[in-house]
């Protein structure tokens, strides 16, 4: 017997039970994604074939005949949120423990959801999170044998959580920093970030990370709990900014982690990077385009205070953890620009030549003191040495307004590697074509580089400022090759070598009188001799720091090059880590962050002899009034996103 026909007005009033649901966010059949197939919804409610009816209506509709068809384009997909799966089906008694447990993983996914997705910078895949039903296995005495019973949702992630990309980040301004759930934050700085943020119109974005528990703990009240101030600066998910920085809002780095990205250099594939976490770090990555500058991966620092438990890796973490931030700027061609802000105990904090005390900022602060990148005079490059001191090595024409010296204003300048030791490079010896090299490009006379030294000093002097060289090793260069007398047969230099030679033999003397009398051992530099010879004029101006002994800055080691290490070991930045001492060196070219040791870069990336892929950047350490220190990289002759404004004086004046 055929099938009744089913009357318009069912036929019609079904249409409508499944477009309501479409529109409730149950998806069409054939498709997924939302809340649960529409059709099978309504099957199993009223128990009526519905996908089958649905067919049977779209084959009249294809035949052209009066239909009344689902409007798929009804459907209003639900809000993206953390997925729910259930557990295996069970039969009987565990059923309902099922149930339990899917109720569990929906409640649980509900405020995953929300915590990830409320704040300025939601979490656009949440879906990435899956949380299971999660049933356990449990020995009943009663019934003597095993039952089964709803367990602690479990949390999983398919894919890296990630917040919109900001696609065009030129002309833009940001503020990193990083949070603790349940931990106190600290107010004042936090008052000081906002009011910085207004004044650089820069947005703040907080990563947040858990200790103790996680953001995805069922039972924990605490585990989503972050300073309610905060919550709309939250970023739990990645944060592409122009093709070349990122933010790693997802990482979730244990805050008593003590190298927090020493395995994340390569994480960011490329880009600059900034990871939430409260201990400084930062590392160049080297490119494999010797014309492209590496990029750096950094922390943030936090601005919730230490919160940890009293266990060794705990205690140690609190006196690493910073309370700061690190402002990352973008220029209006799109190159990168960050900065380090470290808070006092007051929550004040400097950045550049800007003060920010009791949610006030004010600027023309002098700097305390920069350590530039290592200088080697003879290999500077024009347009850094431009944007670093405001003039041109090449003539002393044009100036550069606004320069880093120029805004910064600092006490203290200290210079690392100012002579190069080009023409007597003890890596040329007896390299024909390199002494060939340097007699075609003029370049053969050491006592010219000598001179150029002592006028880069000159240059730099000023009245309320002191220069201090961190002697390194290409300054001692000069007094090996005249120790090693390889001034002879070396053209142009033979008389200069000898006179050099002479002088060092007069400083043996001295102190061979000296040891042999229980005096003091004079303190002797070759360069130094051979400059202040020539330019007597930089008096004490210019203060030398010789090699293996020490200057501080308000604690802070300012003289050690950085190429000696300890007991006689070769100078490296983890050496000197462990050594528990604040310091700012020279030396690798490569800048650093670790463990309370700044590392500088170069101020030319080219050296000739440095080849292949290269961490060298050109980054000066600066140190504020209060002790803290920031690295700023310059790119492509630009220390800030600000043009540069280069002062030409009239031909006349030129001349
Ligand atoms: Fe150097
Ligand atoms: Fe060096």
């Amino acid at each position: 017997m055929p099938t009744p026909p089913v009357p318009n007005d069912e036929r019609a009033r079904r249409k409508a039970v499944v477009e309501d649901l479409l529109k409730l966010g149950y998806h069409p059949q054939g498709q997924r994604g939302g809340l649960a197939s529409a059709t099978k919804t309504a099957e199993r409610r009223e128990g009526i074939n519905y996908p089958r009816w649905v067919r049977d209506e779209e084959a009249q509709r294809d035949k052209g005949k009066p239909h009344y068809a689902v409007d798929w384009s009804l459907y209003i997909p639900p809000a993206p949120a953390a997925t729910v799966t259930r557990g295996a089906e069970e039969a009987g008694e565990e059923l309902s423990a099922e149930d339990h447990a899917h109720k569990r993983a929906v409640v649980l996914s509900t405020e995953v959801t929300n915590l990830i997705t409320s704040s300025n910078y939601p979490v656009i895949n949440p879906d990435a999170i899956l949380i299971d039903s999660y049933l356990v296995r449990r020995y009943d005495r009663s019934v003597g044998g095993y039952v089964i019973k709803e367990g602690t949702p479990r949390t999983w992630m398919t894919d890296t959580l990630r917040v919109a990309p900001i696609t065009n980040p030129r002309n833009q301004n940001f503020i990193f920093t990083g949070a603790q759930n349940d931990a106190p934050i600290h107010e004042e700085f936090w008052a000081n970030l906002l009011a910085y943020a207004d004044f650089l119109n820069a947005k703040i974005v907080v990563g947040p990370w858990t200790y103790e528990t996680q953001w995805w703990a069922e039972n924990n009240p605490t585990a989503r709990a972050y300073a309610t101030e905060l919550s709309p600066y939250l970023c739990f998910g990645q944060m592409k900014i122009g093709d070349n920085f990122v933010f790693c809002g997802e990482m979730n780095t244990l805050p008593t982690a003590s190298q927090p990205i020493s395995d994340l250099v390569t994480y960011s594939r490329g880009r600059w990077a900034v990871f939430p976490h409260a201990k400084r770090q930062l590392k160049s990555v080297p490119s494999t385009d010797p014309n492209v500058q590496a990029h750096q991966v950094m922390t943030s620092g936090a601005v919730t205070r230490p919160k940890v438990i009293p266990r060794k890796a705990g205690v140690k973490s609190i006196f690493h953890q910073v309370v700061g931030a690190t402002v990352v700027q973008f220029d209006d061609e799109g190159d990168v620009f960050c900065r380090q802000i470290s808070a006092s105990d007051d929550g004040s904090f400097y950045d550049l030549d800007a003060r920010v005390a009791n949610g006030e900022v004010t600027t023309s602060h002098r700097v305390r003191a920069i350590t530039f990148a290592d200088i080697h005079v003879r290999k500077l490059d024009p347009a850094n040495t431009m944007a670093t001191f405001g003039w041109d090595m090449r003539g002393n024409v044009a100036k550069y307004r606004n320069s880093v010296v120029d805004v910064l204003n600092p006490e203290h300048m200290i210079y690392h590697d100012i002579f190069d030791n080009e023409p007597g490079n003890h890596h040329h010896v007896g390299d024909n074509a390199y002494s060939y090299e340097m007699a075609i490009r003029g370049r053969d006379s050491l006592e010219c580089e000598v001179l150029q030294c002592g006028d880069f000093l000159l240059r730099t002097l000023g009245e309320d400022r002191l220069g201090i060289v961190a002697e390194g090793n290409h300054d001692l260069a000069l007094e090996k090759y005249a120790r090693e007398g390889r001034y002879r047969n070396h053209g142009i230099n033979v008389r200069f070598g000898l006179q050099l030679e002479d002088a060092y033999l007069g400083h043996v003397e001295a102190r061979s009188h000296a040891i042999d009398n229980d005096l003091p051992v004079p303190r002797f530099s070759l360069l130094e001799y051979a400059i202040r010879q020539k330019y007597p004029q930089l008096g004490d101006k210019i203060e030398w720091c010789h090699d293996g002994y020490s200057r501080l800055i308000d604690g802070i080691e300012v003289g050690n090059h950085g190429f000696r290490g300890a007991n006689g070991a070769k100078g490296t930045v983890n050496g000197f880590a462990k050594m528990g001492r604040k310091m700012t060196i020279g030396d690798k070219h490569s800048p650093e962050i670790n463990e309370g040791v700044y590392v500088s870069g170069a101020m030319n990336l080219r050296h000739g002899y440095n080849k292949g892929p290269s961490g060298w950047a050109v980054s000066h350490v600066i140190q504020y009034a209060d002790g803290k220190r920031a690295l700023i990289t310059l790119q492509k002759g630009k220390w800030r996103p600000e043009k540069p404004v280069i002062r030409m004086p009239a031909p006349s004046l030129a001349a």
